[in-house]
């Protein structure tokens, strides 16, 4: 919708696979979603522009796939298709298998296309933050590329840039790496042009647009797989629920506010790689906070208490985080900070929509290892 008023042409292609989703675990979005047709012709009223749909399984109908891209001829494709919850990527061995299959193979399939219509298409994928890991020796975490200095064997030094070690925790996490070898390939191969944004947790629920019309109104997940942390803190403050802080709340991670993001993928869009160059990796998330710290702020914001809960995760109870994200600060990206947005998010939205919840979709309950599933704390068995 961003783009769309921005002017552009924009074709949505989704296999609906998320709204199965929510029908198998029995969860739904604290805000009510309406259907895509529904969502389209809303969109349509209330901008006069069409957004177009196609019902397609990009990881799965390859030819559907390379059909549409040599009929729509877009100048560039933003690619989101993948299976986006860590919890959920580590419920089951079907669920592991899934995220996998699905991921790997709509980012390939993707690449494999773009090279087969011969279109000269900028790609724009939603990584993520976790292909690095949230540990670092002290320093930021680059763009995408660490210098390194490495001694020949005749005693020569040697200065380079390599990708940034990755270090996934999680299957959904480790699709994104592979995603990233993949985009560094057909980068390098085909001189594809690539773009990977590796994002922090998207806060916020509306955009300028979704502000627009009801029926327009984003997803809001709080359930243990789907919800992110500080949505999930959110809607626990609105209907009265202790907030989770899993382990001791230790963990810092990056965040991004959602409108911050579509402006972050306009600004991708009109800053692509030159053909030949390398992957453009940008990171895209303005603040850091520690759980524990981010539960505190809702707490004083709402009165809500605080529960610590075991860690699911198998993860290290404690990390510092920085983050490099000049380029998109060079860029203009003026960003929203919690401070200003956190209220109206608990006021507007979480409560708005409280009776909605379903309390029993609260507790995150996929273990990511089996030893925890017996009981013992992740590594330590
Ligand atoms: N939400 C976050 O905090 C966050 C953070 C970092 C990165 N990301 C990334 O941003 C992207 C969008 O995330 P989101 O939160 O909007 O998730 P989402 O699940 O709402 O959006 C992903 C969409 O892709 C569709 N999809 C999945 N597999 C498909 C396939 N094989 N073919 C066609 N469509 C398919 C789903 O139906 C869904 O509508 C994802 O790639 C995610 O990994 C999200």
């Amino acid at each position: 919708m961003h783009l769309s008023d921005l002017g552009h042409d924009v074709v949505i292609v989704d296999n609906l696979s998320r709204r199965r989703i929510d029908e198998e675990l029995g969860a739904q979005s604290l805000t009510p979603i309406a259907t895509v047709e529904e969502r389209i012709a809303a969109w349509g009223e209330v901008s006069g522009r069409r957004l177009g749909f196609r019902n397609l399984d990009v990881a799965r109908d390859f030819d559907g796939l390379l059909d549409f891209l040599t009929e729509f001829r877009p100048d560039a494709v933003i690619h989101f298709a993948e299976q986006r919850a860590a919890p959920y990527s580590m419920k089951n061995q079907r669920t592991k298998r899934y995220t996998v299959d699905n991921n790997v193979n709509a980012t390939h399939n993707l690449l494999v296309a773009i090279v087969e219509s011969g279109l000269d298409v900028h790609v724009v994928h939603l990584g993520t933050m976790g292909v690095y890991g949230y540990g670092t020796a002290g320093m930021k975490i680059p763009e995408g590329y660490l210098d390194v200095t490495v001694q020949t064997e005749e005693g020569e030094t040697v200065e380079q840039q390599i990708l940034y070690p990755t270090n996934p925790g999680s299957v959904y996490h480790m699709t994104k790496v592979l995603d990233q070898n993949l985009f560094a390939y057909y980068a390098k191969n085909d001189e594809l042009r690539i773009t990977d944004l590796h994002q922090g947790i998207i806060w916020g629920t509306h955009t300028p647009q979704t502000q627009r019309d009801e029926r327009l109104i984003n997803r809001f997940d709080y359930d243990g797989d789907y919800g992110t942390v500080l949505n999930r803190f959110l809607m626990q403050a609105a209907v009265g629920y202790p907030l989770t802080v899993h382990g001791t709340g230790g963990q810092t991670r990056a965040f991004i506010h959602i409108r911050d993001m579509v402006k972050c993928i306009q600004i991708a869009l009109e800053n692509p790689p030159a053909r030949g160059e390398r992957v453009r990796i940008f990171n895209q998330m303005t603040e850091t906070h520690r759980v524990r710290d981010l539960a505190e702020l809702v707490g004083r914001i709402s009165g809500a208490e605080v529960a610590y809960v075991p860690n699911p995760r198998k993860e290290s109870a404690e990390n510092e985080l920085h983050v490099a994200n000049d380029t998109f600060l060079s860029l203009g990206l003026e960003p929203t900070f919690l401070e200003e947005g956190l209220l109206h998010e608990v006021e507007d939205v979480a409560k708005r929509w409280a009776d909605r919840a379903d309390r029993s979709k609260i507790p995150a309950r996929s273990l990511w290892t089996s030893a925890q599933s017996e009981g013992v704390p992740a590594g330590e068995k």
